[in-house]
């Protein structure tokens, strides 16, 4: 079991249900837990500076330049955090005889497949976002310490700016809601997320390396998610005695009729095979999920 763990970016989605978990643990493990305010992977020295005082034998990198759209008109600012840093990380890992588990994204991929991706298909990002969070794959590989690095995707919950609460927002002031139903991936919570990084942990230092995919299981477009938010979030309205949402009508638009600035994947769907061959972990079905976090942003808006 680690002795410390450095965890960064706890103010995001993914960091926050990492600390939360890894708190809640009895790992023996004591854990540094900082947000940009203290470190901030823009700044190269100051990494450096936080993990050679911190000296941890795990660091763990949720934090990134997750701004998809901006990111077509930050690059170096996207690239320094999401392709310089996880690299400087790594140097800094292997320093300390530490390893590093760090986080990319679907994003890396074309889309143009027409099944799942697996860890070895060709990459290709369409978009600055993906280029940069590849970058940042490819800098850590070759300092070659032990390190896990998982793709995941289309990442969300009870905690933070995501897609569901967007709907949520937008399904109680509007009757009709116009939602992309030509990208197919697999909403991912960030809790399921934690849960499979808690396993993982559970089982010791882990000896091998590479890249994984990590997302829910099953797979739906972002029209199909939407549905299944004011569904699955109508049926626990009704239980606590509420009105349902305003919203009447979600119609299926093309990724055409949505114009964004950074192009995304349509097909966004990750094979998570190597991460139950290799950790024997099964990951939860998307909806499954997805009633958790609602129940959890309801309990804590009752
Ligand atoms: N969200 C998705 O749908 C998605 C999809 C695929 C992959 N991923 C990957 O999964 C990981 C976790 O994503 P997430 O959804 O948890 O992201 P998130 O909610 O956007 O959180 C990102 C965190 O990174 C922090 N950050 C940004 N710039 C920083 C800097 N210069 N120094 C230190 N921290 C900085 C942010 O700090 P502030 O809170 O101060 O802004 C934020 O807390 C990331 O690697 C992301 O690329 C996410």
């Amino acid at each position: 079991m680690y002795q410390k763990i450095l965890l960064t970016g706890i103010n995001g989605q993914v960091g926050h249900s990492l600390q939360v978990a890894l708190q809640a643990s009895q790992f023996p493990t004591e854990l540094i837990a900082l947000d940009r305010t203290q470190l901030d992977l823009a700044n190269a020295e100051q990494i450096r500076e936080v993990v050679r005082t911190i000296q941890p034998d795990l660091i763990i990198n949720p934090a990134a330049y997750t701004a998809v759209d901006k990111a077509e008109s930050e690059y170096d600012l996207a690239y320094s955090i999401n392709a310089i840093a996880p690299g400087i990380l790594a140097e800094e890992a292997a320093r300390l005889n530490a390893k590093l588990i760090h986080f990319s994204t679907d994003y890396v991929y074309n889309g143009r497949k027409l099944e799942a991706y697996q860890e070895d298909d060709a990459t290709q990002p369409l978009s600055v976002y993906g280029k940069t969070k590849l970058a940042g794959e490819e800098a850590i590989r070759p300092v070659g310490i032990p390190h896990l690095i998982f793709r995941t995707a289309w990442v969300y919950g009870a905690y933070g700016k995501n897609f569901m609460k967007t709907i949520l927002r937008l399904a109680s002031e509007q009757e009709t809601l116009y939602i992309v139903a030509d990208q197919m991936g697999t909403p991912t919570s960030s809790n399921a997320i934690a849960e499979a990084m808690m396993q993982i942990l559970q089982q010791g230092d882990f000896k091998v390396s590479g890249v994984y995919h990590l997302v829910n299981s099953g797979q739906a477009s972002w029209f199909e998610f939407a549905q299944a938010i004011v569904e699955e979030s109508n049926m626990l309205r009704q239980r606590e005695g509420k009105t349902g949402l305003l919203v009447k009508h979600i119609q299926p638009i093309s990724t055409d009729q949505y114009p964004t600035p950074a192009r995304r994947p349509a097909n966004s769907l990750l094979d998570t095979g190597k991460l139950l061959q290799d950790f024997d972990i099964e990951m939860p079905h998307w909806r499954e999920s997805l009633i958790k976090e609602l129940s959890s942003l309801h309990a804590s808006n009752l």
